[in-house]
């Protein structure tokens, strides 16, 4: 298949959302090939994921680094050694550098733990609960240089339950994730989704307010 997007995942832990967008790729319901897996910890779990599916996987440890912008610098080699069209990060516990997002403008697309813009940073789930709240969600969105925020193109909701601890609930979001993010890299790697000036464009119209998913996890 010539033409096919090439994918670049970054990712610090479990990854299952790598192994969503591994089987997606093998089902070809992302028409998409992932061409690397990048970690900055070589501990992560995604890292065997992705060998086990036979897909090139690199280490880069932050803490080898002095500066923000020299890692960052080391990932942009690496990743354009592999030509990659879009760069998916699938839990990468990094805050990147405005450098590096200004190289991948358009290029660099997240799944973050709630509904944007609430929720932005870590511990969505705890904070979710603490508020009492009863919805909750995941999001996926264009990467800017602000943390979890620029242009959100689709989310889903997620009951919260009376029962719910932050890890029963983590792994219910989990769950809509792994449907929410194939569906949104299938958009990109088709052509339908890209990023405009004034935000992000899904068969040429400008999504104004997220897209709601409904989801069968
Ligand atoms: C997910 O909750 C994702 O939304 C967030 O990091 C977590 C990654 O989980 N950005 P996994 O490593 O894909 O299992």
């Amino acid at each position: 298949m010539s033409n096919v997007m090439r994918l670049v995942v970054l990712l610090s832990g479990n990854g299952s959302n790598l192994q969503a967008i591994i089987d997606a790729c093998e089902e070809q319901t992302i028409q998409g090939q992932i061409v690397g897996v990048i970690s900055n910890r070589a501990d992560a779990y995604g890292l065997e994921r992705a060998r086990k599916a036979k897909i090139p996987t690199h280490t880069i440890d932050h803490t080898l680094f002095k500066a923000r912008e020299s890692f960052d610098q080391a990932l942009i080699n690496m990743i354009d050694s592999y030509e990659a069209d879009l760069i998916v990060l699938a839990g990468f516990m990094r805050i990147l550098t405005e450098g590096f997002v200004q190289h991948y403008q358009g290029r660099l697309i997240n799944i973050h733990p709630s509904l944007l813009p609430a929720y932005k940073g870590t511990n969505t789930h705890e904070r979710v609960l603490a508020e009492g709240a009863t919805v909750h969600g995941a999001s996926v969105h264009f990467v800017t240089a602000e943390l979890d925020s620029g242009a959100v193109v689709a989310q889903v909701k997620v009951p919260v339950e009376a029962y719910d601890t932050a890890s029963t609930l983590a792994e219910r979001v989990l769950r809509y994730e792994h449907v929410l993010y194939p569906t949104v890299l299938q958009w990109f790697c088709t052509g339908r989704l890209r990023l405009g000036k004034d935000g992000a464009y899904l068969d040429g119209e400008l999504i104004d307010t997220p897209l709601q998913l409904v989801v069968e996890p």
